[in-house]
């Protein structure tokens, strides 16, 4: 037998000439650091000429000075360690919790409640979900109403005072964050506090400030608590942006 020591080499292919790169750790280096340059260009240059990130929605508005302390006590007592704030677009999430999430809805959060654990379930859309009621019963004492709950009680909310003396320095910290609380706002912000539980108040200021705030006695007891505001806040989430005005850009 003959072998034709005549045979054309083969071409060389794009996998032979990629070799070259493999077995030299320079050429790769300055390879992977051009790649890595392009993509990071391609990745953050955009962000330079846009102005904003976050769609614009209908309803979004900062957080009234009540929610806003209900906000407080909520990041105080851990209430992001058990729940998630954050409603993904998949499928099983949208069914169960509501519209996903969008960025507008947490641009008033400092910092964000977007959690990372869910021991209990995601309370992004929980506003009107329940009673005042259900509310004060199920944080006063959560398994008289779900009896295999493992949330912990938390009743003391119900006998504590709410304290008023800071909101308007807190309202103007969150000012100096981006948040577009005005000086009318922060001046008011005792009252409007006070007004929001007095179903009988003058609330004509409050609702020109914060359009759609929510007026009522919150935990059926004449004196402002932690629990009002509690309350107030959690029946809030999820219920400022008007979803049936909203159109998803998908295009992007
Ligand atoms: C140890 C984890 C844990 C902590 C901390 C916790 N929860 Fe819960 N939470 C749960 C679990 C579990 C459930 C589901 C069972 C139930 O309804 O009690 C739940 C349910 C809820 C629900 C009802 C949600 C729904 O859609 O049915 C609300 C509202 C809620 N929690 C608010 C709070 C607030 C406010 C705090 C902080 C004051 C808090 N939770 C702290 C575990 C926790």
């Amino acid at each position: 037998m003959t072998q034709d020591i005549h045979e054309p080499k083969p071409r060389r292919g794009l996998l032979d000439r990629h070799a070259t790169l493999e077995r030299n750790a320079t050429l790769l280096l300055v390879g992977s650091f051009l790649v890595v340059t392009i993509g990071g260009i391609v990745e953050i240059a955009p962000l330079f000429w846009l102005e904003n990130t976050i769609e614009k929605v209908e309803g979004m508005r900062p957080y009234t000075p009540l929610e806003l302390a209900g906000r407080d006590i909520y990041v105080r007592e851990g209430c992001y360690v058990c729940h998630s704030q954050m409603i993904r677009p998949m499928r099983d999430e949208v069914e169960r919790y509501g519209h996903y999430s969008l960025a507008a809805e947490s641009m008033y959060d400092h910092p964000f409640q977007w959690g990372s654990k869910r021991t209990g379930p995601d309370v992004a859309r929980v506003g009107g979900r329940y009673s005042d009621e259900w509310h004060y019963d199920h944080l006063s004492d959560p398994q008289s109403v779900v009896p295999e709950s493992v949330m912990p009680k938390y009743d003391y909310l119900a006998r504590t005072r709410l304290e008023v003396t800071h909101i308007g320095d807190l309202l103007e910290t969150h000012a100096m964050v981006g948040v577009p609380y005005t000086d009318d706002m922060i001046a008011n912000a005792r009252d409007d506090m006070r007004v929001q539980v007095d179903p009988w108040g003058d609330t004509d200021g409050l609702l020109e400030r914060y359009p759609g705030a929510q007026v009522r006695d919150f935990d059926r007891n004449p004196q402002l608590t932690e629990m009002d505001a509690l309350i107030a806040y959690l029946q809030m989430l999820g219920t400022l942006v008007d979803f049936s005005t909203f159109i998803a850009d998908d295009s992007r």
